[in-house]
């Protein structure tokens, strides 16, 4: 057993014996056990990233995607070789999954590193499992593909169509008005979610499938296919089979996560009127090559680049009618002069190539012409100001006209604590024409920047009929929530950002069209508060002082940075233009 053609295959970074060849023999021995024969153990390896999980609904279709991808790396000359890795589910990840995508991140990209293969299939779905796997891929530098668990199906609500999870929230809100009973809102959570699969509605985990094809990492056409659909299988097949070509053709990361790639990406998270998740999760994937992400550049392509997209929460449909509509290829093709085409892609051929080699399309209603957009501008709008002096996020298309431009009086929470204890307190002091300010709830103040920007009208006025206020925080938003709301206020109030000086009766400004976020107190007032001010200590009952939080407390980055870590990025080479 010679150690020829090191590097490949097995052969792949040996472990540590101090004779290679003894490393090989012994490493031969073991994965002999599951009864591989020498010649199968001589073909390129692509490893398979298995993150199903009992506790991971989104992902039930992991062990038939599993198949189909084995299948198809067979047939193509690999050896298909799976390993699991952490996988994240939004509702089943105390306090919040944010906290761990960096930790995914990090495992993903060492099990890959320390691992032998070629290539690696990646599967993701939930919304923090692709931006975990596309930095750590970003990071392992070897050749990777992305295949995603597909989107759930619609349900039926008494002959309505619902869907996770824009209609969970407004049955909700509808159930907290007394609008509905009891009886009716168990009835709604037994239809919500009628299938496996991500969420059916434009929040975070159909954004980032969008946004994955569009920047190139993903098999065109392979975003918005349901889960149960025969189409996901196969595509997971040909993502399997690509996947060797791949390794042969050392298509690395680098040479498809370009600068103008991510280019591509956001102006797809415009058009689609994507989650704002979104921006913060393309900014760290792109600081993983080196790429800095200028949010003026963003708030300039929101400008030109209109929501075409008419699905939940800024339109009607829902993800499985853009699959019937063309997914993602049909956005393109709309937004094709906006577009850098040139860019490569996992298939071996540019974006350009990969749109004029797509079917011809059809009628459709899901996905507008540029003539008649669902929104004039993207969804996205960047504010700053002197309560945000680095940036805040508003997603305009999901927002009430109305507000836009408003100035009110802010009542303040202090944490998801505060303001789980008194937003619906019958004395709270609140009026529709107010500001509802929640803090302490960043990257570091929560701590990890949970979705808790869609701050809950308070119960008294709920029950009054109002359904919007302008709402303001240092968190972030599901993708599936609407409102008029101000998100991702950087720097966040638990580093001592201006949020934390916010007082109940001082005045805010909200100026969308201006893209400025104002506290209406002098500069004098604002000394002297910042003067008094103390940092908020983390809830102990996360243990702070040891273990992951602690790593994550000690090194986790503002939101326009991407909230990574701070030594996970090599040093920035590059602008996304
Ligand atoms: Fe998994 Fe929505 S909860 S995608």
């Amino acid at each position: 057993m010679g150690n020829g053609d090191a590097g490949k295959g097995m052969r792949k970074g040996l472990t540590s014996y101090g004779d290679e060849a003894f490393s090989l023999f012994l490493r031969k021995a073991f994965i002999k056990a599951l009864g591989y024969s020498d010649d199968a153990l001589e073909l390129p390896v692509v490893g398979i990233a298995n993150t199903y999980s009992a506790y991971n609904p989104c992902h039930g279709n992991v062990p038939q995607l599993i198949e189909a991808i084995k299948r198809g790396v067979l047939r193509a000359g690999g050896l298909p070789v799976e390993f699991p890795t952490i996988t994240l589910h939004e509702s089943f990840s105390h306090p919040t999954s944010m906290l761990r995508r960096n930790l995914m991140a990090m495992e993903t990209e060492e099990m890959i590193r320390s691992q032998p293969m070629d290539a690696v299939v990646l599967i993701g779905g939930c919304d923090k499992t692709v931006p975990a796997q596309i930095m750590a891929a970003a990071s392992a530098g070897v050749p990777a593909i992305e295949v995603v668990t597909g989107t759930m199906l619609s349900g039926s609500h008494r002959g309505v169509r619902v869907g996770a999870c824009t209609d969970c929230r407004r049955y909700w809100g509808m159930y907290r008005g007394n609008e509905i009973d009891e009886a009716e809102i168990a009835e709604v959570n037994d239809a919500l979610v009628p299938t496996v699969g991500y969420c059916g509605v434009m929040g975070t985990a159909a954004t980032m499938a969008c946004v994955t094809e569009a920047l190139g990492m993903m098999l065109a056409g392979g975003a918005v296919i349901p889960a149960v659909a025969a189409d996901r299988m196969r595509h997971a097949e040909a993502a399997g089979a690509r996947a060797v070509a791949m390794a042969a053709e050392k298509l690395t990361p680098d040479r498809i996560l370009t600068p103008k790639a991510f280019a591509n990406a956001f102006r797809m998270l415009l058009a689609i009127g994507g989650s704002t998740n979104g921006v913060i999760h393309l900014t760290a994937m792109a600081r993983r090559m080196g790429y800095a992400v200028d949010l003026e550049s963003l708030d300039r392509m929101g400008r030109e680049t209109p929501v075409l997209v008419d699905v939940k929460p800024s339109g009607r449909f829902y993800v499985g009618d853009l699959a019937r509509a063309g997914g993602v290829r049909t956005v393109l093709r709309e937004i094709r002069d906006l577009l850098h085409l040139d860019c490569l892609t996992v298939s071996g051929r540019t974006l350009g190539e990969e749109l004029d080699a797509a079917p011809a399309p059809w009628p459709q209603e899901v996905v507008r012409p540029r003539a008649n957009p669902v929104y004039p501008e993207g969804g996205i709008a960047v504010l700053r100001g002197n309560l945000a002096p680095e940036s805040a996020i508003f997603k305009q298309s999901a927002a009430s006209p109305d507000l836009l431009s408003h100035t009110g009086r802010a009542v303040v929470f202090d944490s998801l604590d505060d303001m789980a204890k008194r937003i619906d307190a019958p004395d709270l002091d609140v009026t529709p024409e107010d500001v509802l300010v929640l803090r302490n709830a960043g990257p570091k103040g929560a701590p990890g920047m949970p979705e808790a920007g869609y701050i809950p009208i308070p119960k008294k006025l709920a029950q009054q009929g109002v359904k919007d206020m302008v709402r303001i925080s240092d968190c972030r938003m599901s993708g599936t929530a609407f409102g008029s709301i101000v998100l991702h206020v950087d720097p966040e109030a638990a580093v001592g950002g201006p949020l934390a000086l916010v007082q109940d009766g001082d005045m805010i400004r909200l100026d969308v069209p201006g893209r400025r976020l104002e506290l209406l107190v002098d500069d004098d007032e604002l000394a002297r508060r910042r003067a008094a001010w103390t940092p908020p200590e983390p809830p102990a009952a996360l243990q702070p002082e040891r273990g992951y939080l602690r790593l994550h407390l000690d090194h986790v980055e503002q939101a326009h940075l991407g909230a990574d870590l701070d030594f996970m990025a090599p040093p920035v080479r590059g602008k996304v233009p």
